[in-house]
């Protein structure tokens, strides 16, 4: 195929349409960023962005650095996310934030991140490319559909060897200069145009390279199994 072009007009397209949220507004250093990130992407997994939007300011005043988070209690943190629901990820959050106080130092690379409680590969690979601009992928519900319908994948993404290959699918394609931009269009487009039914074709900037529109698989159920 021809990534280049694929990279470039999902980048243009992001670039135009992308939503204003406070999470990508995140100014100040790195480690401020991976926080911000870290803490938006948790929140994300089960919860709608709109919902999420509340939730994430004001958790972010009152701890706006993982410093902060680290010396809050459970009750606290269980109080704040109240009506988010899987209250194990809140549990987390506060663990990872006590881990990464004690290391002394944010972790950088994915791999590296896995290793906080609660970081798992979709999360390691948003905060490692979005925050510190590693070249690593992220493998959401949305980028499975997106990749399905790109390459007329109907694999049943429960399969932990669909999903692997999934993920090589997508590190394949992660723009090597904006990864965290192109994570970011991908799981956007997914969650827009590329939706379970009626996908958005004609607006889509990547229908060009869209196997499953080639075929007109783009309204088959193959490609919008849940994962
Ligand atoms: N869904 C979950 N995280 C997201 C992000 N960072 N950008 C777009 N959609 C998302």
């Amino acid at each position: 195929a021809a990534p280049a072009a694929l990279r470039a007009q999902l980048l243009r397209w992001y670039d135009a349409h992308r939503r204003d949220l406070p999470w990508r507004r995140a100014s100040g250093g790195e480690e401020e960023r991976a926080y911000a990130v870290w803490v938006s992407e948790v929140m994300l997994q089960q919860t709608r962005v709109p919902v999420v939007v509340g939730y994430y300011e004001r958790w972010m005043a009152r701890w706006p650095t993982v410093r902060s988070l680290a010396a809050a209690t459970q009750e606290e943190v269980n109080e704040m996310w109240a009506g988010l629901g899987y209250y194990r990820r809140a549990r987390f959050l506060l663990e990872g934030a006590k881990q990464i106080v004690e290391k002394g130092e944010f972790p950088r690379t994915a791999s590296a991140l896995r290793e906080v409680r609660g970081i798992g590969d979709y999360t390691a690979g948003a905060i490692a490319s979005i925050a510190f601009n590693e070249v690593v992928p992220v493998v959401d519900g949305n980028v499975v559909r997106v990749l399905s319908r790109l390459h007329a994948i109907a694999d049943n993404p429960k399969e932990s060897s669909t999903m692997k290959r999934f993920w090589e699918l997508a590190g394949q394609l992660v723009d090597p200069l904006r990864p965290g931009d192109f994570n970011q269009a991908m799981m956007e487009l997914g969650a827009t145009l590329c939706s379970k039914t009626k996908p958005g074709c004609t607006g889509c900037p990547v229908s060009s390279h869209c196997q499953a529109l080639a075929l007109s698989l783009e309204n088959s159920s193959v490609q919008v199994t849940d994962f």
